[in-house]
């Protein structure tokens, strides 16, 4: 086939064919997504698919077959390679990364398997336009990523694959995408993002599954669940925490065993709650299970001791990574300023702007005034800033924006109906609790849900080979 023009957008792209390491495929690379794009170079998708299923004229082969599918069955993988929150040019095929592809194989075993696979790219925390000026804070990686799914919809007579099988897919902020385009599928809270950057506005922009990998997620509440874990790990970073760090890790890990209680998660008749030692209770109980689950997954032979509880699993295996607090860092400006902090920037500031970097966690906020009496020093110094800036209505849009369960509670979305979670065991850039209750309340919801904790593996894409595929094949067919 010869180079063909699909005319999909608005700077002409055409299909290519190549094949590599026994795929054959089509290319349309570099396919922008919307009309008003300010960051050019990653609003823009990198589509892959057999070669079987274009006709030599570039048009769709609507029976065309390769592996179990056809171009008109054949699941859509929406990988976005988001890590960090920054922005990002999409994937290309040719990558081979520790993101995704890593456990699962080359890209190009997706092509084997019949499935078109779409790298989106997006948005993110440092982008700025020509201007000098923020464009890529919360929630513009996820709209940049809606917008892509809408635009695919919008082609679909264009583009083989079933649009009603799109599997998001991606890795830490990436896998937080993936999760947060499962929850909020169609919700009207993107049409001012949307609309601004000229995105296809009269499509939906739900996806069928999603597979997220070590999700950096419910940011506004993480450093509660990361103290629940870590409280005990006395060693490496701890040991550079003060009496104020400690004295909020305490306070922090209080706070997150009446968040979890108030949540109210029931799956099949169990209540997943925590006893008041954060260290007894359903909930508890399932965490540690998953740790004894994963070793049993890879292991014969007598479970570790340190398996039998959360400290002693944190004092062995998987250490704390970051100084309390981590993610709603002390300092929200500069360069101490966490990853976090980054994302609910202002739109449209400057990076020297004291609002490029803001405070967005109203409990790490409330913590600090706890400990007023013990530690005026620090609270004179940091809690005004906390206060003011996690409190401002900007930041509060764009937390709940950023958050799972702003969907989830409010029942007002198209939800994911497949959603397979796996996190490393050794995994310490969020607490292991942030899945677990995330798994956990999918469920409840009545999502099919796979959770699991793969041995052995930090902030990866936790997986074992071939099992991506595998449920990505038992969803689709
Ligand atoms: C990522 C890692 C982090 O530790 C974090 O806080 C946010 C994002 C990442 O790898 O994407």
């Amino acid at each position: 086939m010869e180079k063909k023009n699909i005319c999909l957008d608005l700077n002409n792209t055409v299909w290519e064919k190549e094949s590599a390491l026994g795929a054959r495929y089509c290319k349309a690379e570099g396919v922008l997504y919307c009309h008003s794009s300010t960051a050019p170079d990653k609003q823009r998708l990198n589509i892959y698919v057999p070669v079987e299923y274009l006709n030599g004229d570039g048009t769709v082969n609507r029976s065309g077959r390769c592996g179990g599918y056809t171009a008109e069955t054949a699941p859509i993988l929406y990988i976005n390679g988001i890590g960090l929150y920054l922005g990002k040019v999409p994937y290309k095929i040719t990558e081979k990364d520790d993101t995704l592809a890593g456990k699962n194989g080359w890209y190009y075993d997706y092509v084997k398997q019949g499935y078109v696979i779409v790298f989106a790219g997006a948005r993110g925390k440092d982008d700025l336009d020509e201007n000098s000026l923020a464009v890529g804070k919360a929630p513009v990686g996820l709209s940049d990523l809606k917008a892509g799914v809408r635009f695919l919809r919008r082609n679909k007579d264009k583009i083989p694959g079933d649009t009603d099988k799109i599997i998001s897919s991606g890795m830490s902020a990436g896998g937080a995408m993936s999760i947060l385009l499962a929850a909020s599928g169609n919700s009207d809270k993107f049409d001012y993002h949307l609309k601004a950057m000229g995105a296809v506005m009269d499509e939906r922009d739900d996806v069928f599954a999603s597979q997220a990998y070590c999700p950096i997620t419910d940011l506004d509440r993480a450093d509660t669940a990361y103290e629940f874990m870590y409280i005990n790990d006395d060693n490496g970073i701890a040991n550079g925490m003060g009496a104020f760090n400690k004295a909020l890790s305490e306070k922090l890990f209080s706070e997150y065993i009446s968040y979890l209680n108030g949540r109210n998660i029931t799956v099949g008749g169990v209540s997943y709650t925590l006893g008041a030692d954060g260290r007894s209770g359903s909930f508890y109980d399932y965490i540690l299970g998953k740790f004894v689950s994963s070793y049993r997954a890879e292991n014969d032979g007598p479970l570790p001791s340190f398996l039998s509880s959360l400290d002693t699993i944190v004092k062995n295996h998987n250490h704390r990574s970051k100084a309390c607090p981590c993610f709603d860092s002390l300092f929200s400006g500069g360069e101490g300023a966490s990853v976090e902090c980054g994302v609910f920037g202002r739109m449209r500031s400057k990076p020297t702007d004291p609002d490029f970097k803001r405070h967005f966690s109203p409990s790490v906020a409330e913590q600090i005034a706890a400990l007023k009496d013990r530690f005026q020093g620090e609270y004179d110094e940091y809690y005004k800033l906390y206060k003011a800036q996690s409190e401002s209505e900007d930041v509060k849009e764009q937390v709940a924006l950023y958050n799972p369960y702003t969907y989830l509670d409010e029942g007002k979305t198209r939800v994911a109906s497949k959603i397979r979670i796996c996190v490393g065991s050794m995994d310490s850039a969020t607490s292991t609790a942030v899945s677990a209750q995330l798994a956990l309340t999918l469920a409840s919801r009545g999502i099919d849900t796979e959770y699991e904790i793969m041995w052995g593996q930090g902030h990866t894409d936790a997986d074992r080979e071939g099992e991506f595929i595998a449920w990505v094949n038992r969803i689709s067919k």
